[in-house]
């Protein structure tokens, strides 16, 4: 390569995956039904009627997978561990659920791969939501018994631990619009179970940190908000705090912000859920914010100040989002490299906490050519574009020290089913079989040489 752009040393490059988008297996080994298992049963509910039963078959070839991560030369995997496979019912341990975490960490430690674990990626185990879920208080100590388990188990061989993956999603997509597991859709009982989201991270954070974890963080969505126009501020103030500062300013012991309370008051749903002593135990230290970025948002202010967004927390007023600008991608998502040197320039400053780019990545129509090689040129350029963002925000002061691309494989796009793919690795869902793309081979060699072709 000439002209590049090196990264720190020491900077960690690797690929994120999470349990029920890949492993499949979902009846094997005493693995207890999740929210997703029940919800991609609903018609409807999954493009294609799709589940991840089957997904990637990785508990079956986790080993092939750890193997194509180590041909790679990707020196980090991100992760996750289905709480239903550790806890089928939620609560009592099963011995051959972490059992397969136990194989899986090793086998990744002995190609000198570090893991990267990340404790909810959405699946909750459906004999919890038959408790009320994510909805009910409780859930916040049955999710800490839930992590120390886990980090009991893997901590020796572990070091990185994130408690929630996209709270956001969890809540808003869950419990709001019900696009996502459970399918509820109820802005009072999707900030309802917001509030338990986070109160969750923070009794897990308290006990890991009491069993000794020295790398903790939570992953959180971020997508910066861009005004259509000059009148827009206001717009873009009410999604931002929605969509960006609702999990992020707790979690940095700032509290909800007073603007979002104002915002969601007429929802009456955050206020009663909150407790005296909340806020402190969900403001446990951390030691790095994981930024899963995508897409910036384009939103517009509404004239009727009473009319409801079609945010995905349904019930904000005051503002719209508008349809995305070209380039997009296949998910519809926009194109924007500038938004994620923003976003980290500026939440650098703002968390004064190291961040690693725990997810980014982007889903195009992928081919598999005659000679059997995926060319994605697409993708590559969208690593490149992004990579050179993250550069800019370095170079800007922003402390970024990792990056990891969305996603090793090709996987179960949750309500999108098997349609998008933003595997680094093609997978036929029929055979199996997996055939690197380009975009993964390009993105070894910037592991490889740590830096970016300019
Ligand atoms: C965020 C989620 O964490 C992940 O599960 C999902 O597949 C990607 N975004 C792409 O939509």
């Amino acid at each position: 390569m000439t002209g590049e752009l090196a990264f720190p040393s020491g900077f960690l490059w690797g690929a994120a995956t999470a349990a029920y988008q890949i492993e499949g297996a979902t009846a094997e080994g005493g693995r207890g039904p999740s929210i997703w298992d029940v919800f991609a049963a609903v018609p409807g509910a999954v493009e294609g009627g799709a589940s991840g039963a089957t997904a990637c078959e990785h508990y079956r070839r986790y080993r092939e997978d750890v193997d194509i991560l180590s041909t790679l030369g990707m020196p980090t995997y991100r992760f996750s561990t289905a709480w239903p496979r550790i806890m089928p019912d939620g609560r009592t341990p099963n011995p051959a659920g972490l059992a397969f975490y136990d194989r899986l960490v090793d086998a990744l430690l002995d190609r000198d791969i570090t893991p990267v674990l990340t404790l909810y990626h959405w699946d909750l185990p459906q004999a919890l939501q038959e408790r009320g879920g994510w909805v009910e208080r409780d859930i916040a100590s049955w999710f800490a018994e839930y992590a120390s388990t886990v980090h009991t188990r893997l901590s020796d061989r572990v070091t990185h631990w994130t408690t929630l993956n996209e709270p956001f999603c969890s809540a808003f997509l869950g419990y709001g619009n019900g696009v996502h597991a459970p399918g509820v859709k109820d802005p009072q009982t999707a900030l309802r179970a917001a509030h338990h989201h986070l109160l969750a991270h923070g009794q897990a954070a308290r006990a890991l940190r009491a069993g000794g974890a020295t790398s903790l963080s939570i992953a959180l969505n971020f997508s910066p908000a861009l005004a259509d126009g000059p009148a827009d501020h206001d717009a873009v103030r009410r999604f931002d705090a929605v969509h960006n500062r609702f999990f992020l300013d707790p979690v940095l012991g700032r509290g909800y912000p007073a603007d979002l309370r104002a915002d969601l008051a007429h929802l009456d749903g955050l206020e009663p859920a909150i407790r005296d002593g909340d806020l402190d135990v969900i403001a446990e230290p951390l030691d790095w914010i994981g930024v899963n970025y995508y897409a910036p948002t384009r939103v517009v202010s509404l004239a009727d100040p009473t009319e409801p967004s079609n945010c995905p927390l349904p019930g904000l007023r005051g503002m719209s989002v508008l349809p995305p600008r070209a380039p997009l991608t296949v998910t519809g998502w926009e194109q924007h490299p500038a938004s994620l040197t923003d976003l980290l320039v500026h939440l650098s400053e703002y968390a004064r906490t190291p961040l690693v780019v725990a997810e980014n990545g982007a889903a195009f129509p992928d081919v598999v050519d005659e000679d059997g090689r995926v060319r994605d040129d697409d993708r590559v350029r969208y690593f490149a574009e992004h990579l050179r963002a993250v550069h800019a925000a370095i170079e800007a002061g922003a402390d970024v020290r990792g990056y990891l691309a969305w996603s090793l494989l090709d996987n179960f796009e949750w309500a999108w089913g098997y349609g998008p793919r933003f595997g680094l690795v093609h997978v036929d869902f029929t055979s199996q079989r997996r055939i690197v793309k380009d975009s993964g081979r390009f993105l070894a060699e910037v592991a490889t040489r740590n830096a970016v072709p300019a």
